[in-house]
């Protein structure tokens, strides 16, 4: 296998309620402005990550569409769904083709247009993700499944309502100096948790946004980055991990555990060769609130039941022993689902480079990204290295 670099990377200017573009103009916004970063002049193949074109925008075959929209000829293209974990996952297939050599320069994007339906199409279409007869049927919705979730870990580690409001109030702080993010808005304590309820004890403000957004990133084996392409610093990518789990919660031993997190992050660290205290940043998929704790906790940043006092005490801020979300996470910057896995390579590409003006996280050098699609259903780790 070769080594791989990411060498470009492009998004929106801001994700949010992008009513003016289609959904190809979203995402050829944000893969001219990675291939501008890279300054490649052309690709040889692309990956695109979106959960449900079909249901929020009534566009499938995605891949034909934005290649042949992209203009760079007639390309293979190929769609990538894992829910919200199309992103992380078109980026794996990326790396995988560059590191095989069957191509050298390949695009890995992801795009979703979240908000031409209302919320009640949004919530079903989102919903899809998870166990249709077992679960959906009886009228559950993610902030359902995410709020059973937070009350098992509250009863089984003492997790407080405070403690999870820490992660909305870390992840607003963070967003809000991402000129990119959705809401740009600081929030309290109190903000959160008297915000409004929308499944006990997860409140508004406890849940990621629905979103309009694309990303995309570029890359190419490690040799040509370092030959041809030294326009930023050279970030190679050291460690891919990818798994699955049951995508019903009941079927799950634990609510709390999140195995395909755990095993996704256990194989790229062991393919890094990296611990977690080697990270100086992570990326991690804080769709509510309570997915942070339990997603830092699974990584193995801290034991079991220990993620809600790290957050509260300051450990995943930036300054703070391992800084998370510092890009604003799912909750501040947006959850434009399938994008969402690239702009995490994104943030962290951009920490390494030392390009994170207000956000940056001091001495940067080992950056890592979670992408989670559904309740836990899948998973996908990235570990990113300044070479
Ligand atoms: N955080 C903060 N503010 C939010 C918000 C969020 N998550 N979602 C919406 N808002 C704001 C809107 O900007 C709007 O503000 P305005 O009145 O100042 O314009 C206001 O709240 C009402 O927006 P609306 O779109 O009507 O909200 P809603 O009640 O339809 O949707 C949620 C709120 C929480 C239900 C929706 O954001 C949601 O479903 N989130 C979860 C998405 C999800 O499940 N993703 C997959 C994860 S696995």
């Amino acid at each position: 296998m070769r080594d791989v670099a990411v060498i470009g990377i492009g998004m929106n200017e801001q994700w949010g309620e992008l009513w003016e573009k289609s959904i190809r103009d979203i995402f050829v916004e944000a893969a001219l402005n990675a291939i501008n970063d890279a300054g490649v002049d052309k690709i040889d193949s692309m990956y695109i990550g979106c959960m449900s074109g079909g249901l929020f925008v009534g566009q499938e075959h995605l891949s034909s569409i934005m290649a042949d929209y992209l203009g760079y000829g007639n390309i293979p293209a190929t769609r990538v769904e894992s829910a919200c974990a199309s992103g992380g996952l078109a980026f794996r297939q990326a790396y995988i083709e560059v590191a095989s050599g069957m191509s050298d320069i390949v695009l890995a994007g992801g795009v979703e247009k979240m908000l031409d339906v209302d919320g009640a199409a949004a919530t079903y279409a989102l919903s899809t993700a998870a166990d249709q007869e077992y679960e959906c049927f009886h009228g559950i919705t993610f902030p359902g499944l995410y709020a059973m979730i937070a009350k098992a870990h509250m009863h089984k580690y003492g997790t407080t309502r405070e403690q999870l409001a820490h992660v909305s109030v870390k992840n607003h702080k963070n967003g809000s100096k991402n000129h990119r993010a959705q809401f740009q808005f600081e929030t309290t304590l109190d903000g959160v948790i008297n915000s409004v309820l929308v499944a006990d004890p997860l409140t508004i403000m406890d849940c990621s946004p629905v979103t309009d957004g694309g990303a995309a990133v570029i890359l190419c084996p490690l040799d040509l980055a370092k030959k041809k392409f030294k326009n930023h610093e050279i970030i190679k990518v050291i460690g891919t991990g990818h798994a699955t789990d049951t995508i019903a919660l009941h079927d799950r031993k634990d609510l709390t555990w999140l195995t395909a997190v755990e095993l996704s992050g256990k194989k790229a660290f062991e393919m890094a060769e990296k611990k977690p205290s080697d990270i100086n940043l992570c990326e991690v998929h804080d769709c509510f609130s309570i997915a942070e704790i339990c997603v830092t906790e699974a990584l193995g940043f801290f034991e079991p039941g220990k993620g809600g006092p790290a957050v509260e005490s300051g450990f995943t801020s930036i300054g703070g022993k391992i800084p998370v979300n510092t890009s604003g996470g799912l909750k501040s910057k947006g959850h434009p689902v399938g994008a969402t896995g690239i702009a995490q390579i994104i943030e962290i590409t951009e920490q390494l480079r030392g390009d994170s003006g207000e956000r940056q996280v001091k001495n940067a050098k080992v950056g890592m990204a979670q992408n989670m699609g559904g309740s836990g259903g899948s998973s996908v780790c990235h570990i990113l290295e300044v070479n």
